[in-house]
């Protein structure tokens, strides 16, 4: 099974990142899991206007668009900004069509360095899962105090947050995995 994992911060000194990273470590430890980070820096779309236009810029819309397409479910992992999430998840949604995320478990993680985690992102990012056709799975990953989890590498180091994330994943991947077989047996039941 394909997840990607839509990591949405994009600032000098970001560390929602060293999330992003951590549930790829921990997705792709298992045999049944292919899981790609997608870095929204490394795909620098311009604010959404018009992609149909011959001359649009494309930043990697077409790479994107084929991970997205493969993915058989997806993590959006934001920060909190202003009491919502970034503007580059946004505007990543808005360059792609609903065809892309379609009747796909979509697990949403909000990452704050206060004390709450990101419940105010947490909350809008699962209303943009429907926006998209997409299913939000019930449970929210929301990531308190993050400058306190990782040292400077990226390397966690909060024991108790690790059992939290994996917890998590083990509820997100029940809801992928039930999705994805259902999709493999199609119509026969
Ligand atoms: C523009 C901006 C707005 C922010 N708004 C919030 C907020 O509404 N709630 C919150 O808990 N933290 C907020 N923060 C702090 C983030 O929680 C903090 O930067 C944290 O490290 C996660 O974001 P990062 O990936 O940018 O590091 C904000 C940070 C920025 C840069």
């Amino acid at each position: 099974m394909k997840i990607a994992i839509i990591s949405a911060s994009i600032r000098h000194g970001r560390q929602t990142h060293f999330v992003s990273e951590e549930l790829g470590r921990r997705l792709n430890a298992s045999n049944d899991i292919e899981a790609s980070l997608v870095d929204l820096a490394d795909y620098a779309f311009p604010l959404f206007q018009d992609t149909h236009k011959a001359d649009a810029p494309q930043h990697g819309a077409d790479e994107l668009r084929t991970i997205l397409q493969q993915a058989d479910g997806l993590l959006f992992v934001s920060p909190e900004y202003n009491g919502s999430y970034t503007a580059a998840l946004k505007n990543m949604a808005d360059h792609f069509s609903k065809a892309e995320f379609n009747k796909k478990a979509i697990g949403v993680v909000s990452v704050s360095s206060g004390a709450i985690g990101g419940m105010r992102g947490a909350l809008q990012m699962q209303q943009l899962v429907l926006a998209l056709y997409a299913y939000p799975i019930p449970q929210m990953m929301l990531v308190s105090e993050v400058q306190h989890k990782f040292d400077e590498e990226g390397k966690l180091t909060d024991e108790a947050f690790a059992k939290k994330l994996d917890t998590y994943l083990q509820e997100f991947l029940w809801f992928a995995s039930a999705i994805y077989e259902k999709k493999k047996r199609g119509n026969r039941g």
